[in-house]
């Protein structure tokens, strides 16, 4: 329910959460519970495509260490921000199995809670605050990319320049151009903190190569730019040969570099806020000292099962079980949208489509809200990602079989043809 903001008591905020709207995927989430009853009665009971939440059962094999965790005395206290060492050790572990590189967990790692709050501290470690647009310190960020970048970026009091992805430039832009643009449009390089890159990519489902990471390493090396690499996805593959990769395969990554990892996608795990931070350690103790006056760790037991979970053969069972169903789940919806007109392949990584829409919409908005309104079908206006990409929408492929398969018979019903 909209709530009638007091203006004598929101002069008192800060200019920038003060000027912001709620994040679009809780907007969406508001409005798709809104219409729930009314679509329900007309046969049209919402299906949401629209957050990246995967909704399959977490590992059996996680349910029971936590069950046992919980009855250990000793892990229902404190934790700290940079978390516990059997979960650090897990995580030095798991970075050399999957990608042949070494961290010490005490001044390499460091536990989030989330790896979206781990995004949102790094920004927070970095930026001068300012709402004097001219003088705000600049994160590169890639377009589209992640709805969260631009959003955590303004909230503190910083700009996000967006790095445009597209086919021409194969989603690897060279950076030197990025830098050459930036500068004839009258930015100031100085002013560039870091840059974010996200390969398998939300929302395109893209990933790139070891020469590009290397590029992008040597890019912020040259122009001391803290290089920032999200890889939430980099478990979810359907193509070994586009196998994501670490940054740090790269020469000189950890002179410059952090990496964001999580657990809410590959193993489904999105309500139990576990991800952790990779990398230099000077950036991961700067980003130590903002954590320590925020937040005190992830609760201990689900630090211990994450741990477990990480580095035993069941959990890889599970990311490879899943990574079958959701190439599965893609291919199904991908033919069920061709056979209704629409031009597009299944990606080789993540469970996200980015759908062209049909001319006759006016843009992506019209036809978000008219799938949601007539079909019950939720998805996200592609300008959550990117303000130019008016004629794209988002879809997370993450609901069950049967109701992708209801949701194209929707569409075909409702006259959603392409
Ligand atoms: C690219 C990317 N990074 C980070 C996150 C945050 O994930 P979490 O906070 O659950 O680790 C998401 C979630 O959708 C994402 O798409």
């Amino acid at each position: 329910m909209a709530v009638n903001l007091d203006n004598n008591l929101m002069n008192k905020f800060n200019n920038q959460i003060k000027n912001m709207e709620n994040y679009i995927m809780f907007i969406i989430k508001a409005r798709q519970i809104a219409l729930t009853d009314e679509l329900t009665k007309k046969g049209r009971k919402p299906i949401a495509l629209s957050m990246g939440a995967p909704v399959e059962r977490v590992s059996d094999y996680v349910i029971q260490k936590t069950k046992e965790y919980l009855d250990v005395d000793s892990l229902h206290t404190y934790s700290t921000p940079k978390g516990e060492m059997k979960f650090l050790e897990a995580v030095r572990d798991r970075m050399q199995v999957r990608f042949g590189v070494d961290f010490d967990p005490k001044t390499e790692i460091f536990s989030l809670i989330g790896s979206k709050e781990g995004l949102s501290n790094m920004v927070k470690a970095l930026v001068n605050p300012t709402d004097d647009i001219k003088n705000q310190d600049v994160i590169l960020i890639p377009s589209p990319g992640y709805a969260s970048y631009s959003q955590m970026i303004k909230a503190q009091g910083a700009r996000g320049y967006g790095i445009e992805l597209s086919k021409e430039n194969n989603f690897m832009p060279d950076l030197n151009i990025v830098l050459d643009k930036y500068t004839k449009e009258g930015n100031d390089p100085n002013k560039i903190k870091a840059l974010i890159i996200n390969y398998p990519n939300n929302p395109l489902g893209c990933t790139c190569d070891l020469k590009y990471l290397q590029h992008c390493v040597d890019f912020c090396k040259k122009h001391n730019i803290i290089l920032i690499s999200d890889n939430a996805y980099c478990e979810m593959y359907y193509d070994e040969d586009f196998k994501p990769h670490s940054v740090f395969e790269c020469d000189g990554a950890k002179d410059i570099a952090v990496e964001l990892y999580s657990l809410s996608k590959s193993y489904a795990m999105t309500g139990w806020r576990v991800g952790y931070a990779v990398g230099n350690s000077t950036i991961i103790t700067m980003l130590s000292r903002v954590k320590g006056t925020i937040d005190t760790g992830i609760f201990k037991v689900l630090q211990y099962a994450s741990a477990d979970l990480m580095t035993s053969s069941e959990g890889q069972k599970y990311i490879d079980e899943q990574n079958i169903k959701f190439k599965n789940k893609l291919e199904r919806f991908v033919k069920g949208l061709n056979s209704l007109g629409y031009k597009i392949d299944a990606p080789k990584a993540t469970f996200y489509l980015w759908l062209e829409i049909p001319e006759r919409f006016k843009d992506c908005v019209e036809f978000a809200d008219n799938l949601l309104e007539t079909s019950g079908v939720v998805v996200v206006p592609g300008t959550a990602f990117d303000p130019n990409a008016k004629r794209y929408v988002r879809i997370s492929v993450v609901a069950k079989d049967d109701d992708l398969d209801e949701i194209i018979r929707r569409m075909k019903e409702d006259g959603f043809q392409y």
